[in-house]
């Protein structure tokens, strides 16, 4: 893989379609998937690592974050990428950016409401992605299912030409979805932790039974998610998938979405729902995830 630091750079190095994987690094299998889907759809596979400042409302998120290039080279190339862009915060941000990009209604709810500014921070950086790699296919984990709808909407309105693709989320073993933050949670909140896709798992088996009504499935999640303790629940949403704004029934494609602070660490996750019934959970590793390798 190469490691590049300028948009100029990675204009010049690209050969034919471009496809781009926007991480902020310390990679997992979610992010391996989606590389690995990434070289199916283009012949230059683009993976962008930075930690964005812009995205975070809190200082000590940001600085606890964990970071780890030469590791996340090796992942990224074994997975098929051609290019890691990983570029510093003066290429990103020569100026304090002045133009920035708001979804407004795409974000009053759920992590808009938790996340004073997240979602300009998320819109902003990954316009410049697309506005200084010119990608043709950029690819996006469905664990963060509203970020999935803010940027299918921002590249929509801003006319970039660019198809913006959601992959299903990658769970541990025991139903845990992978985010870099699990390697922060303490032994007790890792466990408490698994309380979350459970109580997504046992709504989405609501679903299935026939239950369509916005409160009883936010019930379903709410409940397993108090009674696990050593969770605080910020919020469980039944949402419109398009939109991303709560809906009192299940009448459209859909998803419902879970916000936890276990500690100081924060953790979302959601499933997937149509009116007919299907369910988008995701998919379950079978062993321990490269999260926890010693090596890292
Ligand atoms: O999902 C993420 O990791 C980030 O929000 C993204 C899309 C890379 C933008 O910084």
């Amino acid at each position: 893989v190469r490691l590049l630091r300028t948009f100029g750079e990675v204009r010049a190095s690209r050969s034919g379609s471009l496809a781009l994987v926007p991480t902020m690094g310390f990679l997992h299998e979610g992010h391996l998937s989606l590389i690995e889907a990434a070289g199916e759809l283009a012949e230059t596979v683009v993976v962008s690592l930075f930690v964005n400042p812009l995205q975070f409302d809190q200082a000590d998120d940001l600085a606890r974050y964990p970071r780890a290039l030469d590791r996340d080279a090796g992942l990224a190339e074994a997975a098929g990428a051609d290019i890691l862009f990983a570029p510093g915060v003066s290429e990103m941000y020569p100026l304090e950016p002045a133009t920035r990009v708001s979804v407004a209604p795409l974000t009053v709810e759920m992590e808009g409401a938790h996340r004073r500014g997240h979602f300009e921070g998320v819109a902003t950086v990954v316009a410049k992605l697309f506005a200084g790699l010119q990608p043709d296919v950029a690819l996006f984990g469905r664990k963060d299912a509203q970020q999935l709808a803010v940027l299918s909407r921002m590249a929509a309105d801003l006319s970039f030409p660019v198809r913006v693709v959601g992959y299903p989320t990658v769970r541990e073993s025991d139903g845990l979805a992978l985010s870099s933050r699990n390697v922060l949670l303490s032994p007790a909140e890792r466990k408490s932790a698994v309380a979350i896709s459970r109580g997504l798992l046992a709504a989405a088996a609501a679903v299935a039974a026939g239950e369509r009504v916005g409160v009883a499935l936010e019930g379903v999640v709410a409940a397993e998610v108090v009674g696990a303790g050593g969770l605080d629940l910020e919020y469980a949403a039944l949402a419109d998938a398009a939109t991303a704004t709560r809906i009192p029934a299940l009448d459209r494609p859909a998803f419902l979405a879970v916000a936890v602070r276990a500690g100081a660490i924060r953790l979302i996750d959601n499933v997937g729902l149509t009116p007919d019934g299907e369910t988008d959970p995701g998919v379950r590793l079978t062993r321990p995830s490269i999260l926890y390798a010693k090596e890292r």
